[in-house]
């Protein structure tokens, strides 16, 4: 028998394992200072490149003025209780009301946080005789709510629709037995290489097959399609998406989210999801400030017209210097170094203190071995001069590491 506190002693996890020398400085840093461009790390201004602040709403003056004005005549307590309970407010179902309609669907149901309301609605929506189809690079939030799942689940490699195809034969074949459905569940855009899921070929699939989609589309909502109503409007499919996820966490620049779907699954999320039968609800001045935000998003498209001309300015800069992006389709921006951790480590370290650059870095176990990902997010606050100080920095940095100038323990001298 062990003791659990020995246990946890003796194991801090995958990312706990680096606590001691990274806590402060790559793990849980503190950004300080308006939320814009430009913050203060450390005592000092850098140019941040880590904020799905897409659309700048962050600090855009009304929602300020929203949030603030909400915060002072409602507080933070209203309303009490959980929604079905005692939680339930007009501009609640306001807010559902003018999000559905945004993304042209008959109901929406808000959720307090996106990740467990993704966990929560996967829960919802099936039981042990459903088999659920997903793709293997899905979010945390869609592979924690398929570890809830009682019945079969089959991973498709990522974004391979003829894989896809196969995993959809085997569900029908599976459901034939159970009597049960098929639920595919996918992304809008995926939030580390910034690729879209392949929805306008998943929804040619329901041809053959019978099955319901459902999208995350946290990364989508804001940025992408014509409207700013996410991938499925990019990709023209939006109807084929039978239950839309989005959260208010990116371009929104707030907390929450919400599910946008048939009125009649909407009631039965509504009914069913245990994260927002089982919490208090959303508070006021969330529901506003979000009111607020969608009026923006819907109402000054000029704010995307600015976000993309500095996705693709720096997207086609870096690939002018010769930097490799990968397959973006969005405003996520991964550079693609070689190199191992230290030397990640440094090379982040050096952007840091020596250009005031703050982005971040992904390594190993999220990306092969001997890949350092530097993951930027272009916003609407940021400038032409941004990105081409940027894309001056990286290139020197690469030239750095290249000549091994970053192997070596220069970390623990940095952060003693
Ligand atoms: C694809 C995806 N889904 C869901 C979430 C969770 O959203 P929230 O931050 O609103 O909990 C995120 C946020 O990281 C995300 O990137």
């Amino acid at each position: 028998m062990k003791d659990i506190f020995e246990k946890i002693a003796a194991n801090r996890g995958p990312l706990g394992e680096h606590a001691k020398t990274a806590h402060g400085y790559f793990t849980f840093p503190k950004l300080e200072g308006d939320i814009s461009n430009k913050m203060i790390f450390r005592g000092k201004e850098r140019l941040v490149w880590s904020l799905n602040n897409y659309l700048g709403l962050a600090n855009h003056p009304e929602v300020r003025k929203a949030d603030a004005d909400a915060a002072a005549k409602y507080g933070m307590a209203l309303p009490m209780g959980a929604r079905m309970m005692s939680g339930n407010s007009d501009l609640h179902e306001q807010l559902e009301k003018e999000l559905a309609q945004f993304e042209s669907k008959e109901d929406s149901v808000l959720v307090n946080f996106g990740y467990q309301g993704m966990v929560s609605a996967i829960d919802a929506l099936v039981d042990r005789h459903d088999v659920i189809v997903y793709d293997s690079e899905s979010h945390a939030c869609i592979l924690d709510g398929v570890r809830l799942h009682m019945g079969k689940r089959f991973v498709y490699p990522h974004n391979n629709i003829e894989n896809l195809e196969k995993q959809l034969e085997r569900a029908t074949k599976m459901v034939a037995e159970t009597g049960g459905g098929i639920l595919a569940i996918t992304e809008g855009v995926f939030g580390m290489s910034g690729d879209q899921g392949k929805l306008k070929e998943i929804v040619e699939l329901k041809k053959k097959f019978t099955f319901r989609l459902f999208v995350d589309d946290a990364h989508g909502f804001g940025t992408q399609g014509k409207t700013g109503a996410g991938t499925g409007e990019e990709q023209g499919v939006q109807d084929g998406i039978d239950i839309y996820f989005g959260t208010f966490a990116k371009a929104m620049a707030s907390i929450g989210g919400f599910i946008a779907t048939t009125a009649d699954v909407a009631e039965f999320l509504r009914y069913n999801m245990r994260s927002q039968i089982f919490a208090k609800a959303m508070p006021m001045p969330l529901v506003v400030g979000a009111l607020k935000r969608l009026e923006l998003l819907r109402g000054q498209p000029e704010l995307q017209t600015k976000l993309w001309q500095i996705v693709n300015a720096l997207q086609g800069g870096l690939k002018e210097a010769g930097f490799e992006i990968g397959n973006t389709q969005s405003c996520v921006t991964p550079v693609y170094l070689n190199g191992t951790i230290p030397e990640a480590t440094n090379l982040i370290l050096d952007l840091r203190e020596n250009y005031d650059i703050f982005c971040s870095m992904v390594v190993y176990p999220v990306v092969p071995k001997g890949i350092i990902l530097l993951r930027l997010i272009p916003t609407a606050v940021h400038t032409m001069e941004d990105v081409k100080y940027t894309i001056e920095t990286f290139s020197k940095v690469r030239v750095n590491l290249k000549a091994g100038k970053y192997q070596g323990n220069v970390v623990t001298q940095v952060l003693a």
